[in-house]
């Protein structure tokens, strides 16, 4: 694991940014799979911003996300399209038809996660970017006794729903969403995982120090050959 400790987001940003603009810049048809959370925001407003600046485009990429709630419709301002479309989509040239993203409202989830597994293989990811919840989880693989594989239908910890619930000012927060899975995960070619803040301490401390165990889903990237962590000294505490 490569750890790269930043006294701040924005710093943070600027570096996983640049690594995104130079992989972007190096081969315009790039797979990204991208998250949601609060951690990625500077890094999308990095990569906006650098796009009106003409220093980049993407107009050739492909994006997966990793996850979406169940029972929320799609236009809802707390859907994860919604999200990606505000923090970042509608700000650059990516084209709406390269945008993928599981599909929550699916009548049949399970056939729904095949056919979004089979576009994942077809096309491989060739850069995720991954938040780590405070439990451990990344995606929303939640701590569990076995690690998942494909993409699936998980029920909320009531970790994430703490977590996640701020943003739910008048509806509840969904209690099940879509996931591509841990063995969906690691078959990204490089992975970059952003952390800030004390309440990542001890997720991460699990993730780098701790046995790899389902029960902090994180500390599988243990076994990935290439993936980069962007910490600030909050989170990085412990390590
Ligand atoms: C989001 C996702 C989650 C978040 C994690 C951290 O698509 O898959 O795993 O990355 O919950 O969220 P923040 O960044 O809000 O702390």
């Amino acid at each position: 694991m490569n750890i790269h400790i930043y006294d701040n987001a924005e710093q943070i940003a600027k570096a996983v940014g640049t690594m995104i603009i130079n992989a972007v810049n190096e081969k315009p048809d790039i797979t990204l799979g991208f998250a949601t959370g609060a951690s990625p925001v500077p890094t999308y407003n990095f990569l906006s911003k650098a796009y009106e600046d003409k220093k980049v485009s993407f107009k050739d990429i492909t994006t997966f996300n990793l996850d979406e709630y169940c029972d929320l419709p799609k236009s809802d301002k707390n859907s994860y399209y919604s999200f990606m479309h505000q923090n970042l989509f509608d700000r650059i040239d990516v084209k709406e038809e390269n945008v993928n993203f599981l599909n929550g409202n699916a009548v049949d989830a399970e056939e729904e996660c095949r056919r979004y597994d089979a576009l994942i293989d077809s096309k491989r990811i060739d850069i995720q970017l991954l938040g780590v919840g405070r439990n451990g989880h990344i995606g929303f693989n939640e701590p569990a006794n076995k690690f998942t594989k494909g993409s699936f239908k998980v029920r909320l910890t009531q970790s994430t729903i703490d977590a996640n619930s701020v943003y739910f000012d008048e509806n509840p927060m969904p209690r099940y969403a879509l996931t591509m899975g841990t063995v969906s995960i690691m078959k990204s070619k490089q992975i970059i995982m952003i952390a800030t803040g004390k309440s990542k301490q001890d997720a991460i401390y699990g993730m780098v120090h701790g046995d790899i165990t389902p029960s902090c889903p994180a500390s599988v990237l243990q076994l990935h050959p290439d993936v980069h962590i962007f910490l600030d000294r909050e989170a990085a505490q412990r390590l």
